[in-house]
């Protein structure tokens, strides 16, 4: 495409830039489009809008395409672990050895709570969402940290580890305040996702098993979340970073912008469809005559994207993984045959077909996290550790911009015009 378009605007003509990025996609570039006619551009749920540039994640939603930094997710999937995968994404560059022992290293040294936020614990009732905890809980670690806000730049590797390894804690020691069980503290000699069931499920006089496939699969649900670019949390992470809030101040909002069912809360939407699916006796069919039908606004959870519109790469190689995890643990489980007739079903129904609706990454993945033990109030919190090494990033981009303004979007004000105050007694 050319360096410029032009079109009319108004019945004058008006020349604007081009963007192209490295993968070939153009983005017409408006930002003097307001000084130059006087309007705004008008895009609801920015699907044709480019945000931001940005060199982490690149996505092809009609060729299925998803690559971190230039790799491919199949072949992270299938060589990398998720701990790397955090590397790679938030510095650029696969690390070496070196820089892998390393960063490792921050990790375990950063993995302990202080103990003050055991009592921040304590205020929750039983009945508190995982998710509020974990978002209230980012922003407390950050006041046991004052450098993290005032120190941010130089001290960055530093609030980055800490981030990575705490969300990890506090994702477990919620798990356990809400169960009543007794926290459980990380060990040194584990690794990430091995010390996160370490700290879910062992006992204060009994480790639990760590059977490698197992703690494999989860690695592999926190990597294939690690990042997805311009997502509803990740644009909020960036949209609070704008304003030069902190890191764990931006992470936190990403969390609470993650626990809607449109996004990540719908991991545990998927399981309680198909819980109730199956409650019902029913094989999927009546379900899907009442969402195609608009019966109650319901959607097939775990189905449709804003971007796939041909397939997820991610929820291909979870689906292979599923089977391998309940063949591994010899489990069966009914919520899997009910999920796999669904999605038979609806790949060949023309409603589905006809809005290229496909299975995004959620569909599978709380089944294998049921088969591993996650209760499914902790699926979305899940995600949220998955999903922080890409919001790490992206904060550091917007940090490390030169050109960088508060994000601050404009509107078409469709209120009353000017009008006279009018007396209390006259209304
Ligand atoms: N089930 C049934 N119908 C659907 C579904 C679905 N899952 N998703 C979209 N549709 C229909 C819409 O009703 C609409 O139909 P219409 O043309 O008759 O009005 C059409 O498909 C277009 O849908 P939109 O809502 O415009 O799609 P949008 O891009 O805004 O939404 C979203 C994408 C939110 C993911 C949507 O597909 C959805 O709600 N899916 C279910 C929830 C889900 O699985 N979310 C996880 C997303 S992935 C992630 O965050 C990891």
């Amino acid at each position: 495409m050319n360096e410029t378009v032009e079109m009319i605007i108004d019945g004058k003509p008006l020349v604007l830039p081009t963007v192209t990025g490295s993968e070939g996609e153009v983005g017409i570039d408006i930002s003097s489009l307001r000084n130059k006619t006087g309007c705004i551009t008008l895009d609801p749920a920015y699907g044709n809008t480019g945000a931001c540039e940005s060199a982490v994640t690149f996505i092809d939603g009609e060729l299925g395409i998803l690559r971190y930094r230039g790799y491919d997710i199949a072949e992270l999937a299938e060589k990398s672990t998720f701990i790397e995968t955090s590397y790679l994404i938030i510095y650029g560059e696969l690390p070496t050895r070196a820089q892998l022992t390393e960063f490792s290293n921050l990790l375990s040294e950063n993995q302990m709570l202080h103990e003050g936020m055991r009592f921040h614990f304590e205020g929750f009732p039983s009945t508190a969402h995982p998710m509020a905890i974990l978002s209230s809980m980012i922003n407390a670690a950050s006041s046991y940290h004052p450098n993290i806000i005032s120190k941010r730049e130089e001290r960055f590797p530093y609030h980055a580890a800490r981030l990575i390894s705490q969300v990890r804690t506090i994702a477990a020691f919620s798990y356990r305040k809400a169960h009543g069980l007794p926290a459980i503290y990380p060990k040194s000699n584990l690794k990430y996702t091995a010390n996160f069931l370490h700290m879910m499920f062992s006992l204060p006089n009994e480790d639990c098993e760590l059977k490698p496939e197992i703690v494999k699969a989860l690695d592999l649900i926190f990597l294939l979340h690690a990042d997805h670019e311009q997502n509803c949390s990740t644009s909020t992470v960036r949209m609070v970073a704008s304003s030069k809030a902190n890191l764990f101040a931006s992470a936190a909002a990403g969390v609470c912008a993650l626990w809607g069912p449109l996004h990540g809360g719908a991991n545990q939407a998927v399981l309680e469809m198909l819980e109730e699916i199956h409650q019902e006796g029913d094989d999927g069919s009546k379900f899907l005559n009442e969402v195609k039908n608009k019966i109650g606004n319901r959607k097939l959870m775990g189905f449709g994207h804003r971007v796939y519109k041909n397939f997820d790469p991610r929820a291909v190689i979870i689906k292979n993984q599923c089977d391998k995890v309940l063949a591994q643990l010899h489990k069966s489980d009914p919520l899997l045959d009910i999920a796999k007739k669904l999605e038979e079903i609806a790949l060949n129904d023309d409603y589905f077909i006809s809005r290229k609706l496909y299975p995004n990454v959620d569909f599978y993945s709380g089944i294998i996290m049921r088969a591993i033990g996650i209760p499914l109030d902790m699926f979305t919190v899940m995600f949220a550790i998955g999903r922080m090494p890409g919001w790490i990033a992206n904060y550091k981009e917007v940090m490390e911009d030169p050109d960088g303004r508060i994000a601050r979007p404009r509107q078409i004000y469709t209120g009353p015009t000017q009008r006279s105050y009018a007396a209390l007694e006259t209304r």
